[in-house]
C-alpha cells in the first residue's frame, strides 16, 4: 500500500475563486466563493474578477484545508489552472500555488480546465460511474463547447468545437434579453420547466462535421423578442415559461445532433458530459433518453461539479501525479491553452 496523496487544489480561470482538498481520488473538501460583483453588469468584468480573486483567494484555501482536517504541511502537491480563462483571474490562482508549492517544498501539478471539467467522472464517489475508455467528452460552459474523443486521461483531441459562441453564453445572453440575471442559465432553465417547449421555434444553423454555432439563433431569439414586443408589449411577461422552454429546447438540440453524429462516425457511444452547462436539466434529460432508446451509456456529473470547481482541478492533478507530470515555477498561465 502506497501512503496517500493530499492534493490541494487552486481554479481561478473566470469568476470563482474556489478550493479543493483530495485524498487520493476522494474529495475531502470542495469549497467555492462566488463573486458577487458581476451580477448587475450582466457579465463578469475581467478587471473587478482578478480583484476579488485576490481577496478570496486566501481564505478560501484555507477552509478548504479546514474542511478537509489537514495541514498543509501533510500536502503532496498542489494543482492550480493554467488556462484557458481570464488571464488576470488565472494569474492570482497559479502565483499562489506556486508559491505554496515552493514555500512548503511540494511538486506543482499544471491543470488544464476544460480537461478537468471531463476528468471529474474519475472522482471516486458513489454518485459518479466512471466511464470506460475510449468515450465523447462534452464541455458545455460559458465559453466552450466541445465534443471531445477522450482516449486516456490526457490523451483527448477536439473532434467538435463551436465556431462562435458557446452554449453557456448563448443561454446567458438569450436570458439577459428577457431579464433575468448573470448568469442567467439556471434561472432560464427553472423557468423552462414550467413551459411548453413547441410554442415557439427558431431555426438549428447546418455547420459541417461536428462543429456547431451559436451565434446565429441567439441573433434570431433577440429579433424575435423584439418583433413580439412591438405588438405586445408585455409579451416576456406573459409568455415567460414558454418562451425559455422553446429555446433550451433549441439550445439543446444544437448540440444533441452534433452528439448523435459523432456516435454514429466514431462507434463510440459512451457519453460524459461535463462544465456549467452539463446541469441544465433539458441535456440531462434528453441523454437520459438516449440511453433508453439507443443504449448509449451516459454519464452525468452531481450538480456541485459541473459548474467550475476546484475538485475537477485536484482529480486532473491526481493522474498528473500517477505520471509524475509535474509543473515547473517558470509555467506561464495561458488564457487559451490548447488540449
Ligand atoms: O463551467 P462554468 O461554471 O464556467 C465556465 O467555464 O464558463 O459554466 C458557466 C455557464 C454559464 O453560462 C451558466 O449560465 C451555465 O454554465 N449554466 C447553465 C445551468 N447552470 C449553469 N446553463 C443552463 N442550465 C443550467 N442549469
Ligand atoms: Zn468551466
Amino acid at each position: 500500500m502506497h501512503p496517500p496523496t493530499y492534493i490541494l487544489a487552486i481554479e481561478s480561470s473566470c469568476d470563482d475563486t474556489a478550493a479543493a482538498v483530495l485524498k487520493d481520488r476522494k474529495v475531502r473538501s470542495n469549497c467555492i466563493a462566488n463573486q458577487e460583483v458581476h451580477r448587475i453588469y450582466g457579465g463578469v468584468v475581467p478587471e473587478l474578477a482578478s480583484r476579488a480573486h485576490q481577496s478570496k483567494i486566501v481564505p478560501v484555501v484555507d477552509k478548504a484545508l479546514n474542511d478537509a482536517n489537514i495541514d498543509k504541511n501533510q500536502l503532496s502537491a498542489i494543482a492550480y489552472t493554467r488556462g484557458p480563462g481570464l488571464l488576470g483571474s488565472l494569474l492570482v490562482g497559479s502565483s499562489f500555488a506556486k508559491s505554496l508549492a515552493w514555500s512548503l517544498g511540494i511538486p506543482l501539478l499544471e491543470i488544464n480546465h476544460m480537461q478537468a471539467h471531463l476528468l471529474v467522472h474519475f472522482i471516486e464517489d458513489e454518485r459518479l460511474k466512471t466511464p470506460d475508455f475510449p468515450f465523447l467528452g462534452i464541455t458545455l460552459s460559458g465559453g466552450h463547447t466541445q465534443i471531445v474523443k477522450v482516449d486516456r486521461h490526457f490523451e483527448m483531441e477536439v473532434i467538435g468545437t463551436t465556431l462562435d459562441d458557446a452554449i453557456g453564453e448563448a443561454f446567458d445572453k438569450c436570458g439577459k434579453r428577457i431579464g433575468l440575471d448573470y448568469p442567467a442559465g439556471p434561472a432560464l432553465d427553472r423557468w423552462a420547466q414550467k413551459g411548453n417547449p413547441n410554442t415557439f421555434d427558431f431555426p438549428i444553423p447546418k455547420v459541417d462535421g461536428f462543429d456547431v454555432s451559436y451565434s446565429g439563433v441567439k441573433t434570431a431569439f433577440i429579433n424575435f423578442i423584439q418583433k413580439m414586443e412591438r405588438t405586445q408589449p408585455h409579451f416576456i411577461e406573459e409568455n415567460k415559461a414558454d418562451i425559455c422552454a422553446s429555446l433550451q429546447r433549441v439550445l439543446v438540440s444544437i448540440i444533441l445532433e452534433k452528439i448523435s453524429a459523432a456516435v454514429a462516425s466514431t462507434q463510440i457511444n459512451r457519453i460524459a458530459i461535463g462544465g456549467g452547462v452539463a446541469a441544465n436539466s433539458e441535456i440531462r434529460k434528453r441523454l437520459e433518453e438516449k440511453h433508453t432508446s439507443q443504449a448509449w451509456q451516459i454519464h452525468l456529473p452531481p450538480l456541485e461539479y459541473t459548474t467550475d470547481n476546484a475538485a475537477m482541478i485536484g482529480i486532473a492533478g491526481y493522474y498528473k501525479m500517477q505520471q509524475e507530470s509535474f509543473g515547473q515555477l517558470s509555467d506561464v498561465a495561458q488564457a487559451r491553452l490548447p488540449f
